[in-house]
């Protein structure tokens, strides 16, 4: 595997390739979400780049850069192991030196949800991943479901830049007890990670509810939150049922919609997600497969 630190490094190792490229951003301490990805680039791409870059401008001051997990030396094991070709792992000098002062900001689509807990957060990802593919120059790139937000967010800034790529989606990998993958599991106390089960219970719940003809966006909400506050441990952020689209609040499920959650134990915070089909598939993919 090569292992490449520097853009204009990068630069002359891509202007050799001629045949597709894919590109996996990732933030390093990779889990069987972000293998995934590789996975459908080695399937649909003749060369995959993953990106290991842990972007301090989508942290806010009071989140949780400086002890954000980080292992390269396993990455690139499952990275090589897994046929990736290239690893672009810059530094954070490289990726803004001094004097940077370019951000690129999708204004609404970023406000609810995420945004509104961490309202710096997605001008630092639309930044950091309109950079990856400037210098990756990849014909897709794979962001996973779980972060449902984030994919509809790349999707909007892709379209509205008019930026010469395909965003692929892959869907949540789960852990056996259904606990979705986050490099931010590893966080948890034994006893916060028993409690964590919680989210992916709420999200199967309103599945149940509305596969059971329930179209009360309000009813499976109460449900959610009444299955969230039975576990001791959790405290909610917010639970949405949203149009997929837009991320508005729906009151009645008469579209697609995006049911989502965030739930804190103790100083972490976790997100799971589904989306709850009424016609066609539109632009989520679905949970047996893209
Ligand atoms: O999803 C992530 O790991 C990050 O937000 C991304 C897309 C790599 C940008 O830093």
């Amino acid at each position: 595997i090569i292992v490449i630190r520097s853009i204009d490094e990068f630069r002359i190792w891509r202007r050799d390739i001629a045949g597709s490229v894919g590109l996996v951003p990732t933030m390093g301490y990779l889990h069987q979400g972000h293998m995934s990805l590789v996975r459908e680039s080695r399937r649909l791409d003749d060369v995959t780049v993953a990106s290991i870059f842990v972007n301090p401008a989508q942290f806010a001051p009071s989140e949780d850069l400086s002890r954000y997990p980080r292992d390269e030396a396993r990455d690139l094991r499952l990275l090589d192991d897994a046929g990736v070709a290239v690893v672009f792992a810059p530094s954070v000098e490289e990726m803004y030196p001094v004097g940077y002062d370019t951000y690129v900001a999708v204004e609404h689509l970023t406000q609810p949800l995420e945004g509104a807990s961490r309202p710096t957060h997605f001008l630092g990802v639309t930044t950091i991943v309109l950079k990856l593919i400037n210098i990756v120059q990849p014909g897709r790139a794979y962001f996973g479901q779980k972060d449902a937000q984030q994919l509809a967010v790349v999707r909007r800034m892709v379209r509205d830049l008019d930026v010469p790529v395909d965003i692929v989606a892959m869907p949540i990998v789960r852990e056996d007890d259904g606990v979705a993958m986050s490099s931010r599991n590893v966080y948890l106390t034994d006893e916060q990670r028993a409690a964590a089960r919680v989210l992916n219970r709420a999200v199967s719940l309103a599945e149940r509810l509305f596969n059971a003809s329930e179209r009360d966006a309000r009813r499976i909400r109460a449900a959610m939150a009444e299955a969230i506050t039975a576990e001791p441990l959790a405290e909610v952020d917010y639970i949405s049922i949203a149009d997929a689209e837009t991320l508005a609040e729906v009151d009645l499920i008469d579209r697609t919609v995006l049911v989502s959650l965030a739930v804190r134990f103790g100083a972490t915070r976790l997100l799971d997600n589904t989306v709850l089909r009424t016609g066609s598939p539109g632009m989520w993919p679905r949970a047996d497969g893209p």
